[in-house]
């Protein structure tokens, strides 16, 4: 239990809304320096950082055009610099976020890849000619809906991208692009850097002889259009493990840095990303509580298997919202994201706690003419509106929230003028003290980390479990729903000690056998010592 992922939590920061340092709307190196005295003060111990790369933000820092250079909207290289020292002084980890899938357009190697077909990196990107029809060359949809194939006038052939138009694909099947991209990783390591989420790690090596992938016979009009297929050959090929294992021993060969995959597919196939013996990422994200409909019985389910599907050193780890995905609060509301925080915190495995989920910011109307995300424009109706949840930070009561000096590049939710840090700080009762309590308590208690997991009973609206460490044993008892209910107590967790409650106004007075549990109420309670008989 010596590595510090293991016991620690991960903050996800969306660099554009974090913090404003310069006026110009949106979030820099600078202002998530300042703040990071906020961080370790929260009680998280890494922060991972979406895209700051160079880029001309098609897909706002998920199209790079530099690896190895700071955007400017962000700050310099001296300011990361400052940033990964004053991190590391206050005691918390820095990963980065590798994307390692696509380059943006204007890469230059891109450039030189399309200037003509015998280009020595023609073949760092995935080039195809035209089918017989002059169309593209299979069946290949966006993940941002339309064609993934685009032509190059000039040459006549196709490249691929998984996502916009100006993300082309790589080709990982090239060895000098994988040299260049494992050198691009000793970069920031060299530096000091943590560790890596990698961005959709499972895409990076497609079919080697592009067969169109089959239809999905359960495709419902409305879902994204990259639903009208299964993506059977344009990503999680076998080939993939090779490529994660080459990523891993560069990781490797620097002392307890971490790797993180960004991996959507169901629980078998996740798995696989551990590796056979390891040598795969040391987390595969693990968006579970995200997919899942918010239910007992489906929570525990769930659970339970990824529980029993882990390979015997694949460590568990546990999302509940990010910058893709509804936040927690816009999903079961204010209340009830207390709960789900309670579960995330307390669970077997590292947590990953989304930046402003502390305060339960909920749903965030955006105007149609303040719509930036780039999948909205293709697919209006069937994108979810990923703006939602990366609108800025709250910090304060002043004007636009302590963000920024001016408009920010999103809206503020709704009720940023109640719902900010400063306004938390000062409520004993908030979600961000809530929040800092798990927190604390996750940082000091041996079972929380490391202690086993079991299901005690799914039954109605509550879900509870038990850790257990070396006999001691932490019960967690939640109520799923808005209406109160009664549940029985096993008797050590009767004869218990209540740690902390989801809502402190309606917390029982004594725990008993049988407990009346408010609405959107969680417990997280100390079991007695002794073996006590029923
Ligand atoms: C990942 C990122 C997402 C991005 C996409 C393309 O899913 O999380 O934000 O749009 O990859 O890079
Ligand atoms: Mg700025």
């Amino acid at each position: 239990m010596s590595k510090w992922w293991r016991h620690g939590t991960i903050y996800q920061i969306y660099p554009r809304s974090f913090q404003d340092s310069d006026g110009d709307g949106i979030g820099d190196l600078r202002g998530i320096r300042r703040r990071i005295p906020y961080l370790a003060g929260l009680g998280v111990n890494a922060i991972w950082l979406s895209p700051i790369f160079q880029s001309p933000m098609a897909d706002f820092g998920y199209d790079i055009s530099d690896y190895r250079a700071i955007d400017p909207i962000f700050g310099d290289m001296a300011d990361f610099d400052r940033l990964l020292e004053e991190a590391h002084d206050a005691g918390l980890k820095l990963l980065l976020d590798f994307v390692p899938n696509h380059t943006s357009d204007q890469h230059a190697w891109f450039l030189e890849s399309r200037s003509s077909r015998d280009n020595p990196k023609r073949d760092w990107y995935i080039w195809c000619d035209p089918a017989p029809d002059g169309g593209p060359p299979n069946n290949w949809i966006s993940n941002f809906g339309g064609p993934a194939w685009t032509l190059d006038e000039a040459t006549g052939q196709y490249y691929y991208h998984a996502f916009l138009k100006q993300q082309p694909d790589l080709n990982w099947r090239n060895p000098e692009l994988r040299r260049a991209m494992l050198d691009t990783l000793r970069f920031w390591l060299d530096k000091g850097v943590d560790g890596f989420r990698v961005d959709v790690i499972w895409h990076l090596i497609k079919d080697d002889k592009f067969r169109d992938n089959p239809p999905n016979p359960f495709y419902r009009p409305g879902q994204p259009d990259i639903d009208r297929n299964l993506q059977v050959h344009s990503a999680d090929q076998e080939e993939v493990h090779e490529v994660i294992a080459e990523m891993r021993s560069v990781i490797d060969s620097y002392p307890e840095r971490l790797l993180i995959g960004e991996i959507y597919l169901p629980v078998e196939k996740l798995m696989t990303y551990y590796g056979r013996s390891g040598e795969g990422v040391h987390l595969p994200f693990n968006f579970q509580l995200i997919q899942s409909p918010w239910q007992a019985d489906a929570l525990a389910k769930l659970i339970d298997d990824y529980e029993a599907a882990l390979p015997e050193d694949g460590w568990p780890n546990w999302v509940l919202s990010n910058h893709d995905q509804p936040r927690i609060a816009a999903r079961v509301g204010a209340a009830q994201a207390r709960v789900a925080t309670m579960l995330l915190l307390t669970l077997r495995g590292t947590p990953t706690l989304y930046y402003g989920d502390e305060l339960a910011i909920g749903k965030v109307e955006i105007p149609p003419e303040r719509i930036r995300d780039p999948w909205a424009a293709n697919e209006p109706s069937a994108a979810f509106l990923r703006d939602s949840s990366r609108t800025p930070m709250q910090w304060d009561g002043s004007e636009h929230a302590g963000f920024s000096q001016s408009e920010p590049w999103l809206p503020l939710s709704g009720d940023w003028q109640q719902r900010n840090v400063d306004a938390a700080a000062a409520d004993s009762d908030s979600m961000l003290a809530f929040t800092r309590k798990l927190l604390e308590l996750r940082q000091k208690e041996d079972i929380l980390q490391e202690g086993s997991y079991s299901l005690l009973f799914s039954r109605g609206s509550v879900l509870a479990f038990e850790r257990k460490l070396e006999g001691e044993v932490i019960g967690v008892v939640l109520n799923l729903s808005a209406e109160p209910t009664e549940v029985d107590l096993p008797p050590q967790l009767a004869a218990g000690k209540l740690l902390i409650a989801a809502q402190d106004a309606d917390a029982p007075q004594e725990l008993a056998r049988t407990v009346t549990l408010a609405g959107d109420q969680g417990l997280v309670i100390r079991a007695a010592k002794e073996e006590i008989r029923s």
